[in-house]
Formats: C-alpha cells, sequence, structure tokens
C-alpha cells in the first residue's frame, strides 16, 4: 500500500470540494485539511459527518491569506493543494464582479505565490511529487453554436461573464506559475456540476426548490440555452485521477457527454417530482415562467473529453435522467440542510435577482 496523502483543499466546504473531501477520506484514506472562509455557499454542515474524524481538520480562512496559508503549509507539509475556493455564481458576478476579482484572482494568485515559496524549501523527492491542482470551469472558453465542435484543451479562452473571466485570469496564472518557476500545476476545466449540496441559487435545486414549493420556476429567456451536465461524485472521479496521473503543466477537460436545454432540464425536474410527490400544483410543468434573460448568456457549452478519458481512463459513471432522480431525492430527504441554507442572505439574493426580472 502507498504512503497517506494529506492533501489542503481550499474551499472545501461548497458543493463541489465537500464532496470530494467526503470521497478523499471515504475512497482514498487520505488526510484532508480544508481551509475555506465559509462564504454565504460554504456550509459546515456538508461537512458535519466527518467534523470529528481525526483525519480531518478544518482552517477557516482565506486563499488570499498568505500568512495563514503559509503557516498552513509548514505545519502539514501537503502532498497536493487542490484549489476549489472560489465564487461561483455568474449571477452574482453579474450584479457585483468585485469579489470575484478578490477571490478568484487576486486570492488564486496569493494561493500561488506562497505555495511556491514552501514548495522551493522542499528537499527534491517531496518537490518533485508534489502538485497544485487548480479547479476551473469550461466558462473560460465561451459560448458555442447549435452545431459547433465541442471544447477541446486547445480552444482559445473567450470568456464572456464577469465570473469566467476571474477564472480565466486564475487559470492563466496557474500555468504561468508552471511555465516560469516549475510548480508543478495541473488544470482541471469541468462542465455543469449537479448533485447532493448545491447551493440554491444555481438552476437545479433552484428550480427544485421552487417546484416543491408550488412557485413559479424562473426560466431565463426562452430556456433553449445549452449546459453539458456532470454529477458531482463524477467530477471529483475525475479529478483524482488527474491528481494522481495527470502530466504536470497539462489541463484537462472533464464533461458528461450530456447536454440538455435548460427547458428539458427543468422539464425532467418537474416529472421526476410529480412521480415522487404529487400534489395540487402538478402537472408541475405549469409552474415555468419564462424571464428576461441573463446578460451575456453564452449559449451554449459542450465538453470534448476525449484526453482525460485516454490518457488517465476516466469516463464519467452517473447517467444524467437517474442521477437527477438521486438528487432530487436528496432534496427531498434532507429537509434541515435546506432549511439551514435558505438563510436572510439567501431569500435577499432571490429578492434581488428575481424581483425585478
Ligand atoms: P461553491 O460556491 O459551492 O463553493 C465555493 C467554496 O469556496 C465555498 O465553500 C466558499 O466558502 C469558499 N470560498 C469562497 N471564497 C473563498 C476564499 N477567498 N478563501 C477560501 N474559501 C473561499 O462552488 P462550487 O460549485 O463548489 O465550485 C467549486 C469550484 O469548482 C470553483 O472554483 C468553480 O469555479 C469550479 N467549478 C464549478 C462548477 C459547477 O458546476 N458548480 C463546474 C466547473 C467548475
Ligand atoms: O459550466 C460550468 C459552470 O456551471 C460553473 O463554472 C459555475 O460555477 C456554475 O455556476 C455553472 O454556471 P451556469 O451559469 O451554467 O449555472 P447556473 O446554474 O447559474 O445556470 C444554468 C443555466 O440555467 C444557465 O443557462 C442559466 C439558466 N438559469 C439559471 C438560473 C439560476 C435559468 O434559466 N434560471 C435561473 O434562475
Amino acid at each position: 500500500m502507498g504512503k497517506r496523502k494529506l492533501y489542503l483543499v481550499t474551499g472545501g466546504a461548497g458543493f463541489i470540494g465537500s464532496c470530494f473531501v467526503l470521497r478523499a477520506l471515504r475512497q482514498d484514506g487520505a488526510t484532508i485539511v480544508n481551509l475555506d472562509k465559509l462564504t454565504y455557499s460554504g456550509n459546515p454542515a456538508n461537512l458535519r459527518e466527518v467534523e470529528n474524524n481525526p483525519d480531518y481538520h478544518f482552517a477557516h480562512g482565506d486563499i488570499g491569506d498568505a500568512a495563514m496559508i503559509g503557516k498552513l503549509l509548514r505545519e502539514h507539509q501537503p502532498d497536493a493543494v487542490i484549489n476549489f475556493a472560489a465564487e461561483s455564481h455568474v449571477d452574482r458576478s453579474i450584479a457585483d464582479p468585485t469579489p470575484f476579482v478578490e477571490t478568484n484572482v487576486t486570492g488564486t494568485c496569493v494561493l500561488l505565490g506562497t505555495v511556491l515559496e514552501w514548495w522551493r524549501t522542499l528537499e527534491p523527492a517531496k518537490a518533485q511529487d508534489f502538485r497544485f491542482l487548480h479547479v476551473s470551469t469550461d466558462e473560460v472558453f465561451g459560448s458555442l453554436g447549435p452545431n459547433d465542435p465541442a471544447f477541446t484543451e486547445s480552444t482559445p479562452y473567450a470568456p464572456n461573464s464577469p465570473y469566467s473571466a476571474s477564472k480565466a485570469s486564475s487559470d492563466h496564472f496557474a500555468r504561468a506559475f508552471y511555465e516560469t518557476y516549475g510548480l508543478p500545476v495541473l488544470i482541471t476545466n469541468c462542465s455543469n456540476n449537479y448533485g447532493p449540496r448545491q447551493f440554491p441559487e444555481k438552476l437545479i435545486p433552484l428550480v427544485i426548490l421552487k417546484a416543491l414549493a408550488g412557485q413559479e420556476i424562473p426560466v431565463y429567456g426562452k430556456g433553449e440555452n445549452i449546459r453539458d451536465w456532470l454529477h458531482v461524485e463524477d467530477h471529483c472521479d475525475a479529478i483524482a485521477r488527474v491528481l494522481e496521473g495527470g502530466r504536470i503543466g497539462q489541463t484537462y477537460n472533464i464533461g458528461g457527454r450530456s447536454e440538455r436545454s435548460n427547458l428539458q432540464v427543468v422539464e425532467t425536474i418537474c416529472e421526476l417530482l410529480d412521480g415522487i410527490r404529487p400534489g395540487p400544483k402538478a402537472p408541475r410543468k405549469q409552474l415555468i415562467n419564462f424571464v428576461k434573460d441573463r446578460p451575456g448568456h453564452d449559449f451554449r457549452y459542450a465538453i470534448n473529453c476525449a484526453k482525460i478519458e485516454k490518457e488517465l481512463d476516466w469516463t464519467p459513471k452517473y447517467d444524467f435522467r437517474s442521477g437527477l432522480a438521486e438528487t432530487v431525492r436528496w432534496y427531498l430527504d434532507n429537509t434541515d440542510w435546506l432549511a439551514e441554507v435558505q438563510s436572510g442572505e439567501y431569500r435577499n439574493w432571490l429578492k434581488s435577482n428575481y424581483d425585478e426580472r
């Protein structure tokens, strides 16, 4: 058996980070140090089941805090840093881009610089094995037309929203730290994730909550925009593969080969809920309300993930409809989690994003 790994994970209290932390503790026998600022989307309840696990350590802090990160690195001597921490919601970036620059651009740059400084002090074997994995998005590639070929790793960057511009910038910094200083960086660009513990500002959990409550379901524009959906567990498996076998300095696209229009996704959720929990508002499709479109709304994302499939033998395990059915059930079964996340802050967001739409 190989040596136990210690990972410094940033943003591990969020949707994807918490899935990765739970998986790494459960499946890989890893030790985890989770640095998280606990913004509105960071939720300690996501990791409640491992709170008392001796292999799990939580540090409340910011990726832009060099002193704190330096201390964590010296204390724990991680085998890898996996950077999930980010402001992640496109609509919030349209309302106010500043926190996106602070965390996604400046924060990532500070994190890279602090890791580099520490990495340079390591003895050669440890330095060679170390990895910095930066988790990014397909949105950096911009928007596709209906018949365009899917994004590959060499598709030029063309971000359209403040969110994707900030993620594109962070990817460039990660790449530059490899090219300039030799830091062993890996980058992943993934499509839309779904699954348990996603903050309900994003399409799928938002629609589940609205449909359950019998409230209008806001669909931007005509609902024709297309996203490629991947179950969060599949994403985390892919990240683990890249960490293990990815070539340093490379980027890997990750996708579900599961393109759907937003309207198809929303209608499927309505059908699933009508089946599991029939109610006076069924068929819930009647709750769909077409509202003012998102400015600069990317029409379509599609990922060509041939590289990770070929090089690292990764392929998604979940099929979209059954993964979505499982996700709907998770939200129905986790009412305490839902009550907790629908705080005042969440209600304020709904008001500011939807009331005038
Ligand atoms: P999320 O919003 O659910 O979680 C983000 C986490 O980062 C939260 O726990 C938050 O508290 C933490 N955080 C924010 N700012 C921080 C800071 N300055 N310092 C430390 N922690 C901070 O986001 P998510 O959906 O889990 O996304 C995780 C990563 O994956 C992001 O980098 C995102 O760009 C990327 N990504 C997301 C998707 C998706 O569909 N959700 C797809 C591809 C890539
Ligand atoms: O592609 C990966 C990206 O996917 C990640 O990098 C982002 O962090 C993540 O938030 C997600 O971005 P999207 O903008 O695609 O996800 P969102 O859930 O916000 O929206 C999905 C689609 O649904 C999009 O076309 C906009 C539409 N939408 C969204 C909301 C919140 C609606 O029609 N109504 C809504 O109320």
